[in-house]
């Protein structure tokens, strides 16, 4: 099959190469020209690990290509999957629909055979309807169906999950034939008995609002549970590890720490409220607005606990903080809870440098004022307190007496609950979760 993808970020580039990889042939679209480059010569121009080999093979092989131009697009396709992103609208709750909406509006004039387009971008519900009404006025004598295809993809485990996925979902309006056309891409998963579910289309794009919303609210669930144990002297840890043997509630998820960010779920349970507020169904949403609250609340609690082992104020202090994208496996500094952490105690007057293994270069350009260094033990050379705030492996590992050697004083906040804080009590450190 003659696959494009348009749009060839985290989501589309991984999307392509994978759809090269089940022998398709494939065309990403790329507008921005930097980006399109590396990925025509076969780079990634962010970190997914397994990503740069399955491109660079289906690059070399000639089974993907990219090009910056809708009419190549047009001409090559007789699939087209919507890729692109939907970023949380300035100053505002909802999602930012523009590049879904120019990506309709560029392609459909140019087709000039039948075609079908499955969105894969998260959208608030109604999207592809309105986008088959407007597909329908831009179309030239010719058929160009709409459906709705949504990806659960994490980043970190990207090829994995694309192609090995726990279910499919499929929206389709009565009378298209997106379902012969998706059990034909996804034939090879489905082989493997990958579930497969066929609805409609709102329901297929609530389908993912409410997967990520379920996920926030499972987090947030685990981290209001530690604000209590907290308060009472109770470890969450234990809390989580127990509830979590009941098969209904299940351990993932239930890691209490500093809370979620990236490029999903937060602008995804804000863009779900404003599109639960616009269908008058605002009451069934506002729980998410103390997801949101909860959530960020633990990077204001995270600040405050810096504050308090610096022994109550911030002025002057020299801070390491490890860890700066939004999870390990990244690096992706979208609404990085780690980031944000070290933003708001340089401002309290900390001197502050960020060490993290992927995402220095992406951390500089959101935070020019930040200082990095290039190995965790630099960061923590001469520092009143370490914090370590994304849960790399590199910093597990880390063995707490080499990183007392350098540090002015052993204090550690483990604000991922991730390293064995028996080990760093052990050797003398001031250990706080
Ligand atoms: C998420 C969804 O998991 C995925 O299905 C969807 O397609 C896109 O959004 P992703 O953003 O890649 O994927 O990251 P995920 O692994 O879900 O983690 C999100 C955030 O939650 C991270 O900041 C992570 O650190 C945090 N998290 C996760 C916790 O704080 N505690 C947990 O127990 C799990």
């Amino acid at each position: 099959m003659r696959i494009v993808v348009l749009g060839l970020g985290y989501l589309g580039a991984t999307h392509a190469a994978c759809m090269a990889e089940l022998g398709h042939e494939v065309l990403g679209v790329e507008v921005e020209q930097s980006k399109r480059e590396m990925l025509a010569a076969g780079e990634v121009p962010f970190y997914e690990p397994g990503l740069p080999e399955l491109l660079s093979k289906h690059i070399q092989s000639g089974r993907m290509s990219v090009t910056g131009s809708y009419q190549d697009a047009a001409d090559f396709g007789d699939v087209f999957f919507i890729a692109v992103g939907t970023p949380q609208k300035k100053g505002e709750y909802g999602a930012d629909l523009r590049y879904v909406d120019a990506a309709l509006e560029e392609l459909v004039p140019l087709l000039t055979r039948d075609a079908l387009i499955l969105g894969k971008s998260t959208v608030p519900v109604g999207t592809s309807r309105r986008l088959s009404e407007r597909a329908d006025e831009l179309a030239k004598d010719i058929d160009v169906e709409i459906a709705w295809n949504p990806e659960f993809l994490r980043e970190g485990y990207a090829v994995r999950d694309t192609l090995t996925p726990d279910r499919l979902v499929l929206g389709v309006f009565p009378s298209g034939n997106a379902e012969s056309v998706a059990r034909e891409i996804y034939a090879t998963a489905l082989g493997n008995g990958t579930p497969l579910v066929v609805t409609d289309p709102p329901s297929a794009e609530l389908v993912k609002t409410s997967a990520n919303a379920f996920l926030a609210t499972k987090i947030s669930f685990i981290n209001a549970m530690a604000e209590v144990c907290d308060a009472a002297g109770a470890d969450v840890k234990a809390v989580a590890d127990a509830i979590g043997y009941d098969a209904r509630i299940g351990r993932k998820f239930l890691n209490a720490g500093l809370g979620f960010g990236g490029g999903c779920l937060p602008k995804d349970i804000r863009a779900f409220m404003a599109r639960a507020g616009e269908l008058g169904a605002a009451e069934a949403l506002t729980f998410l607005r103390e997801v949101d609250n909860v959530n960020m609340r633990r990077r204001t609690r995270m600040v405050e606990l810096t504050r308090e082992i610096c022994g109550g104020s911030l002025l002057g202090a020299r801070i390491a903080v490890l860890g700066a994208a939004f999870k390990p496996e990244s690096d992706d500094v979208r609404d990085s809870p780690a980031l944000n952490v070290a933003g708001q105690i340089q401002l309290q007057g900390a001197s502050v440098t960020v060490y993290d293994p992927k995402a220095i270069e992406n951390s500089r350009q959101l935070f020019p004022t930040l200082d990095y260094a290039t190995t965790a033990l630099e960061a923590c050379e001469q520092a009143d307190a370490v914090l370590v705030l994304t849960e790399w492996d590199e910093f597990i590992k880390l063995d707490p007496m080499h990183v007392r050697n350098v540090v002015r004083r052993n204090r550690i906040i483990d604000g991922r609950m991730c390293l064995r804080g028996e080990e760093w009590v052990a050797a003398g450190w001031d250990y706080r979760t």
